[in-house]
């Protein structure tokens, strides 16, 4: 998989791309990512890709030319299909299955807002969709493609070292994740129950499958009606 963020603030993605399993599945060759600075795409000899809104109002709007010229340009390095996908408060929820579907696509194209936002033609004539990480407003899109690239990743086929885990977390087959305990068995005065001590398999696989429906059922009954 490739993807590319189109940014007005590159410096703010290191701290994410740069550690962890992100990092070792670009050293793997699971995922090419590339930041872009959007300035050097504005026309403008000062490199401004913003200007004031139409009708007035207040704040900044990102202008449609540089990121469009940011869009073609990228679209122009890939091979094959991409995916343009705009940051907004005002988009789909992103959830669990949109990382399944999105782990799925060769090429991904993420712009991030900011400001008070992108130009509406952006929206209209680029993006191929708009995501929302949430009911609530950040000052950019940045933070968000994180949250987006951090959960499509870790989905690519031989990212996370162990492919089980994948299958029994929550939000697969709309469930929440059984509880989870470690050493020691008996931490103050609290036990773990007893039966994933026991070694028995086939009883703990049961109790883990009760605990989770229990789990979704008091905490996102919405998940079951699924
Ligand atoms: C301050 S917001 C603009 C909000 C816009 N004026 C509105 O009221 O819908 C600036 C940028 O942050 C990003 N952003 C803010 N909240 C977001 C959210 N919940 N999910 C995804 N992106 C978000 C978007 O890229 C947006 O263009």
């Amino acid at each position: 998989m490739r993807i590319d963020i189109i940014t007005i603030f590159p410096g703010m993605f290191s701290a994410v791309l740069d550690e962890s399993i992100i990092k070792r599945a670009q050293q793997k060759g699971k995922v090419d990512i590339f930041v872009h600075d959007l300035r050097p795409y504005s026309l403008d000899k000062h490199h401004k890709v913003d200007d004031r809104p139409f009708g007035g109002g207040s704040g900044m709007i990102l202008q449609a030319e540089p990121i469009f010229r940011a869009v073609a340009a990228i679209k122009r390095k890939i091979k094959g299909r991409s995916r343009v996908i705009l940051l907004c408060p005002q988009g789909k929820s992103f959830n669990h299955a949109c990382a399944r579907r999105l782990s799925k696509c060769s090429n991904l194209i993420f712009i991030c807002g900011r400001y008070e936002g992108v130009d509406e033609r952006v929206r209209q004539y680029l993006a191929d969709e708009e995501l929302s990480i949430g009911d609530y407003v950040l000052t950019g899109g940045e933070l968000a493609a994180m949250v987006l690239v951090d959960s499509i990743v870790r989905l690519i086929p031989g990212v996370l070292g162990d492919k089980n885990s994948l299958n029994f977390e929550s939000f697969e087959g709309n469930l929440l994740e059984y509880p989870q305990y470690s050493r020691p068995a008996k931490f103050r005065k609290w036990s773990v129950p007893e039966v994933l001590v026991s070694g028995a398999h086939d009883k703990i696989s049961a109790w883990r499958k009760a605990e989770a429906l229990k789990r979704t059922r008091q905490r996102r009954p919405d998940l079951l009606k699924k």
